[in-house]
């Protein structure tokens, strides 16, 4: 049967719930780092960051698609101040979603730490400095919680349009 719903295409689809869950869960690793025994911290700054890398490739591949490919259309459509706000959340997220783990690249690189990928390491080229990485930590921390409660505003609308409004918005980003 064909579905007379227009939805987001597979790409997008993939890539929006790969990038929600990797971002619950570097943001979930960087609140408790130091909640892990003393001897795991290297490892579990290594984890976060090698998810949060992940983040920023695949948001940088999503931004790359979603400029080639027009978002489905709404139905029924929404209303225009709706579909600004709409449009500019989206864009909103997407800047976090990219300035968020660009900014912990200079955050881990001056406490003076590397990436460990497994087959390979990368030293950091920079001297540790504690009067950078403090004020980066913090700027990469608020920027984080500000990318999670736009997030979170975000799920609550999509969980608005389908339990209240139940129009079809939410179908359009399911699997
Ligand atoms: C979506 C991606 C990311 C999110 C949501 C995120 C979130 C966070 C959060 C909430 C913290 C805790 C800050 C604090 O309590 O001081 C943190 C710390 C940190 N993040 Fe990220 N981060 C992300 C990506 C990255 C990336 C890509 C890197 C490096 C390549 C990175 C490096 C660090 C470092 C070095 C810390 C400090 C850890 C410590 O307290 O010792 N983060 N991050
Ligand atoms: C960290 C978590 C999330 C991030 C960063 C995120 C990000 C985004 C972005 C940037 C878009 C715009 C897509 C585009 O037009 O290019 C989008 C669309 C969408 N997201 Fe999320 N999302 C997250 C979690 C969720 C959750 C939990 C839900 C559902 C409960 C959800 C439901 C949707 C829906 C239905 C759309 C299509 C909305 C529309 O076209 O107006 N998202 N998301």
């Amino acid at each position: 049967m064909i579905d007379p719903l227009p939805r987001y295409d597979a790409v997008a689809i993939t890539l929006h719930w790969a990038v929600a869950l990797l971002i619950l869960a570097a943001f979930g690793l960087g609140l408790t780092v130091d909640d892990f025994p003393s001897g795991w911290k290297s490892a579990v700054i290594n984890l976060h960051a090698l998810i949060g890398l992940a983040v920023l490739v695949l948001s940088l591949a999503r931004l790359a698609w979603r400029l080639g490919h027009r978002p489905p259309p709404y139905q029924p459509p929404l209303a225009p101040l709706a579909a600004r706000l709409a449009h500019l959340g989206h864009l909103l997220l997407y800047v976090l979603m990219i300035a968020v783990p660009a900014i912990g690249v200079p955050t881990l690189l001056f406490r003076g730490l590397g990436l460990d990928f497994g087959l390979f390491q990368l030293a950091s080229p920079l001297a540790r400095n504690r009067e950078i990485y403090r004020p980066l930590t913090e700027i990469h921390e608020l920027g984080s919680y500000l990318m999670i409660a736009l997030a979170a505003g975000h799920a609550a609308v999509a969980v608005f349009h389908q339990m209240v409004a139940r129009d079809q918005l939410m179908r359009r980003m399911l699997p």
